[in-house]
């Protein structure tokens, strides 16, 4: 074998062989494609079932496939229900820290009790079968009771990531026709309190079809509250109609279970639709046999559940397969850089799963932070939202995982509702690359005309089989879900992820990144389109163009070039105000890194902006191609 750079390869230690459930990977990858419905049916069968499914795989309308066709399940009943009657019903679910440093837990009995409770409150405010309910808060346990209630009585949840603005979430709510909101007063971030329920409060002035709000009290902090619309979740807990019995749906297998927003390359974020069956078996085959999950072990996804990463590895995976799960509320380095590091000693953790913005930014603190905690209880290592760079990967596997855990850099997008491309423990890795397909997954290189790339060459990355994780489409706009994913290879059937990587002699994949014009900042996606139209409401702004540039620890942040409108000028005041305008109305996770004002933007005849040009310009790069460039 060979590294890209004639890098050293990590070989599984005996110990990790040893431990391993899964001692090899070629044999039973070759065996999954082979017969994929097989092994997709085989897994399914370590889950519970209200009735079985008449086909595996039904692929009479591509790519609207639907698997486990004619099944009645609900998700809840593997990650609740069935827990109830086994040894499970005493382990610990869910272990919690916010971030001021108090803690709650529930086993699994008492977690499904809050489900119950809340999923009862839902029901007596008319939420039903086939309905959104919005979701906007911190990370603290009423989140996922949120999540797991409405999945529980049919309902689908729309959760929205925290960092959003008002208008976004607004957006998201109008988008779903969503009559519900959950929310919190605020969160604790970095010793301060983020106000949610304000923002929440200004969403609904935007959203007509918004009519109540259930407010979980977090903070404390002051919260308007309107009378017939407004409703304190402690009021609601402490009435009859809470009951801690519920009867929990039965859905169909291609029934929803959620929505969430996405950014692409054009328009507006869309929402894309999770379902019951086929996710179920997605998510809790790839954590159980990718993080070779342990009745014994402590598991910390170190994401935010408002993610898809938070909603498959943190909710759905781990509590289908009988984990104990942590939940953290607040910022990795508060109040010190090591208080991940303390978190992962007093509660013991086995595996930890985060992003490598996340790695680097730890990093730069230095060995002495965890180098003053014990981490013996580290077995594996995770990352996932972009590449991770060769130097955070070693610092991630010497000093946190001591050299003996491996790292599995997992590739997937929240199309694809899982991991696609990652290592399993007994993988020998090579720092950078997520290494090799999934069980049952058929992943390819092509270019534009679908032959597939020489060995070390760039090309567009695909899926050319169906999975049961992949997404069931854009909500209600499913010409958007053709054109996006599946049009470029449409004769050849194949999903386009739009990440460009290549593969190297031992069949490794090394992912390069977004081919469109999606820019990942600390493994967040962002649309340039979003920012840009964004930045078109204000009133200095005749147009612009977003690109993403390297980070050292973001990955990528957001520079834009503006045009101004005739009668301004340019200057580091309008910049700040830009700025500021840009947080406002998009989120703080849209903080542009730079803005600069330019005459005029790259465009080619047809008026298109050529964000490439920006981009090797800011690089000093080649230009390339420039024949369809506007004199
Ligand atoms: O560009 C790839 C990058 O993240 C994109 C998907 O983003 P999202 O839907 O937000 O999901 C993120 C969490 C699954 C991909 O198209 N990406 C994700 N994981 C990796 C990655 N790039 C390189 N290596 C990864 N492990």
């Amino acid at each position: 074998m060979e590294t890209n750079n004639n890098e050293k390869i990590y070989y599984p230690s005996k110990q990790v062989i040893d431990n391993a459930n899964i001692k090899e990977y070629d044999k039973l990858y070759k065996n999954s494609i082979a017969h994929p419905e097989k092994f997709w049916e085989e897994q399914a069968g370590y889950l519970s079932w209200y009735k079985k499914w008449d086909k595996v795989l039904d692929s009479s309308n591509p790519p609207f496939y639907k698997w486990f066709e004619g099944a009645k399940t609900n998700i809840i009943l593997n990650a609740l229900d069935r827990h109830q009657t086994s040894a499970n019903r005493n382990k610990l679910a869910l272990m919690w820290e916010g971030e001021p440093g108090d803690t709650r837990s529930f086993s699994y009995h008492a977690l499904n009790r809050e489900v119950c409770q809340f999923a009862n409150i839902l029901k007596s405010m008319g939420v039903k079968k086939g309905d959104v309910v919005t979701i906007y808060m911190p990370q603290i346990p009423e989140q996922i009771f949120a999540m797991l209630a409405c999945a529980k009585i049919g309902a689908a949840h729309s959760v929205v990531y925290g960092g959003f603005s008002h208008e976004s979430l607004a957006d998201r709510i109008n988008d779903a026709n969503s009559r519900v909101v959950i929310t919190a007063d605020g969160g604790y971030r970095r010793g301060k309190v983020v106000e949610m329920k304000s923002v929440v409060n200004k969403a609904m002035e935007l959203s007509p079809t918004m009519e109540i709000c259930i407010t979980v009290k977090r903070t404390g902090v002051d919260v308007y509250m309107e009378n017939g619309r407004d409703y304190w979740y402690h009021d609601l807990k402490g009435l009859p109609i809470a009951s801690t019995k519920c009867e929990t749906e039965q859905m169909d297998s291609s029934d929803m279970l959620f929505l969430l927003y996405t950014s692409g390359s054009t328009g507006k974020p869309k929402a894309l639709v999770h379902t019951h069956g086929g996710y179920s078996v997605y998510t809790s085959t790839t954590h159980r046999m990718v993080f070779d999950i342990k009745p014994e072990d402590r598991y910390w996804c170190a994401a935010d559940p408002g993610w898809i990463t938070g909603h498959s590895y943190i909710v759905y995976g781990p509590l289908i397969n009988g984990a104990t799960i942590l939940l953290y509320e607040g910022a990795p380095n508060h109040p010190y850089p090591d208080r991940w590091w303390k978190m992962v000693d007093r509660y013991g953790i086995n595996i930890l799963y985060t992003s490598p913005t996340a790695i680097r930014g730890l990093m730069r603190f230095g060995d002495s932070w965890p180098n003053r905690n014990n981490l013996s209880s580290l077995r594996l290592l995770g990352s996932v939202g972009e590449p991770i760079n060769p130097e955070a990967w070693r610092w991630f596997y010497e000093v946190i995982g001591n050299g003996k855990c491996p790292i599995i850099d997992t590739w997937w997008q929240t199309e694809t509702g899982g991991f696609m491309i990652t290592p399993i423990p007994v993988t020998p890795l090579k720092p950078g690359s997520a290494t090799k397909p999934f069980f049952g997954c058929v992943i390819s290189i092509v270019d534009e005309k679908g032959k597939e790339v020489k060995t070390g060459e760039e090309g567009n990355l695909v899926i050319k089989t169906p999975w049961p994780g992949m997404t069931a489409g854009v909500y209600r706009d499913p010409q958007r879900y053709i054109d996006t994913y599946w049009k470029k290879y449409q004769k050849q059937g194949w999903y386009l992820t739009g990440d460009a990587a290549k593969r190297d002699k031992d069949g490794y994949f090394w992912i390069i990144g977004r081919t469109d014009d999606v820019i990942k900042v600390s493994g967040y996606r962002l649309g340039s389109a979003e920012i840009e139209s964004v930045m078109a409401k204000h009133p200095a702004i005749a147009e612009s163009a977003a690109i993403g540039l390297p980070h050292a620890i973001k990955g990528n942040a957001i520079h834009i070039t503006a045009v101004l409108r005739n009668g301004f000028k340019s200057s580091k005041e309008l910049e700040h105000e830009l700025t500021a305008y840009m947080i406002e109305h998009l989120g703080p996770i849209a903080r542009p890194e730079e803005i600069i004002f330019a005459d005029m933007l790259p465009k080619t005849r047809s008026g298109k902006i050529m964000r490439r040009v920006l981009k090797a310009r800011a690089l000093g790069l080649p230009e390339g191609d420039l024949s369809t460039m506007d004199e």
